[in-house]
């Protein structure tokens, strides 16, 4: 038998797509190791949405020279958003790289072994009937499970990369995913997260089960015996209708929490992002979720230094933050990526305002997340229970609120899968603290 080590790279998308390689391997007789001197195969699974993400492949697949050098039958394979952009110029640039293949072709990944004998090779296609593929299934958790509803994205925002790594937006069949989700929750899945680069225009383009949108999706992904959870990424603002608002607020395990990237507050800006809605369009659908939901923690992704990025642009997101008070956020310095529209726009954002533009936004963030903690004290959270917190004590247990925010408190192992209530005593940066409450007595102690 012969071992592997994957390591991930990047966002959810990624995450599940290690989950499929691992099954493949697996099911070709591979076991998987965490010891790299001991796998006779290391899969590298890669993010290119930065220049900051493809430094970071480059520096980690240097490591692995030496690696290599030491052990010459060691395989290096690479895949992912990378694999997918670069194809054959990753063996050219890191000659100790054996395979490259990418995100629609894990199914291609035994036959790539099998046929290399010894030399290299690369695939990076995108098969037309991708959508049917059905691949080992291998799962890290049963717990909580990432599912995807679609592959690829249509939305060119002028900075991204992702439509051309990832290829046309595909929504797979409404029964091919209640089947996957019903089978998972009979193996124990208590919250599933669905996974799109736009869930919020699902549907598109599907003859069989048509008319199924995200919204009837949600409707039907409820009704699955066991789910208690679901949760989705990543909605497109543009995309996001009143429909789906209403199911959100009526659909009793959707979790009240949505990540509705803003990018920036400046409708020139989004203009040139090619985003596809003002700032007030965005700040309506804002208002229409917290009106259905009030207790909705909300997250977003901004973008500092897009080309033409005035100060008083930059600004008008400085102010945008600081009213709608996000629970948390994801903000990036802008970066140039290949093949993408703003690559050519005038105006780049000298590195060191774009560096000041950011440590601001960071610095606000954290201020205003550590807040949103805090005024949760007295609150009582319902939470899933996912193992021991990272104390490492083993009488604190960690879980997550519908909200989305990590919960920690004293209790037992026993609580691992199950759902309980935890009163909220201390809101920190990353977390909340609280303890296991029952209703009449206001603490209980394990
Ligand atoms: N499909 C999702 C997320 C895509 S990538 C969406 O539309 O929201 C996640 C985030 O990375 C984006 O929302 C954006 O904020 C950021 N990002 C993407 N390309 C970038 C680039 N070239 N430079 C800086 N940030 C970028
Ligand atoms: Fe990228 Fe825009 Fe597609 Fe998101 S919607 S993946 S930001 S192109
Ligand atoms: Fe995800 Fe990075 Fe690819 S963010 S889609 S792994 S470019």
């Amino acid at each position: 038998m012969r071992s592997f080590k994957v390591l991930t790279f990047g966002c959810q998308m990624n995450e599940r797509d290690s989950e499929m390689i691992s099954g493949v391997l697996a099911a070709e007789g591979f076991y998987k190791t965490e010891d790299e001197e001991e796998a006779d195969l290391i899969l590298l699974n890669t993010c290119s949405i930065r220049e900051k993400a493809e430094q970071k492949f480059y520096s980690e697949v240097g490591r692995l020279k030496k690696l290599k050098e030491k052990k010459p039958s060691l395989i290096i394979a690479v895949s992912g958003c990378i694999a997918q952009q670069e194809g054959e110029k990753v063996l050219r640039r890191a000659p100790h790289v054996d395979i490259v293949f990418g995100n629609q072709n894990t199914r291609e990944l035994p036959g790539m072994l099998k046929a290399r004998n010894g030399g290299k090779t690369a695939m990076t296609v995108f098969p037309a009937d991708y959508q049917h593929a059905s691949l080992p299934a291998h799962r890290e958790n049963s717990l909580n499970a990432f599912v995807n509803i679609m592959y690829g994205c249509d939305n060119f925002c002028s900075y991204c990369v992702v439509p051309f790594v990832r290829g046309r937006e595909k929504s797979r069949r409404p029964g091919d995913i209640v089947d996957e989700v019903s089978r998972l929750a009979r193996g124990g899945l208590r919250e599933v997260t669905l996974l799109g680069q736009n869930v919020n225009s699902y549907g598109r383009g599907l003859d069989e089960g048509g008319g199924t949108g995200f919204p009837k999706l949600l409707q039907m992904l409820d009704a699955v015996e066991g789910v208690e959870r679901i949760r989705f990424v990543t909605s497109h603002p543009k995309d996001l209708s009143d429909e789906l608002i209403s199911a959100m607020a009526a659909l009793p395990k959707v979790c009240e929490s949505i990540h509705l990237p803003m990018q920036s507050a400046s409708d020139r800006i989004l203009a040139s992002m090619n985003r596809r809605y003002t700032f007030s369009e965005y700040m309506e659908k804002l208002t229409k979720l917290k009106e259905a939901m009030p207790d909705i923690t909300l997250s977003t992704d901004i973008i500092v230094g897009f080309p033409g990025e005035t100060e008083a642009d930059y600004q008008e997101t400085i102010t945008a933050l600081a009213d709608i008070r996000y629970d948390g956020i994801f903000s990036f310095k802008y970066s140039k990526r290949p093949n993408t529209k703003a690559l050519s726009l005038p105006g780049h954002i000298p590195e060191e305002v774009k560096a000041a533009r950011l440590d601001h936004v960071i610095s606000m963030q954290n201020a205003i997340t550590l807040e949103k903690n805090i005024a949760r004290v007295g609150k009582v959270e319902e939470v899933l229970v996912e193992g021991p917190d990272k104390s490492g004590s083993g009488d604190r247990m960690s879980g997550k609120s519908r909200g989305g925010k990590i919960v920690n408190f004293c209790g037992s192992l026993s609580l691992v899968g199950s759902m309980v209530k935890v009163r909220i005593t201390e809101g920190k940066k990353h977390s909340l603290s609280g303890s296991l409450y029952n209703g009449d007595l206001d603490c209980k102690k394990l």
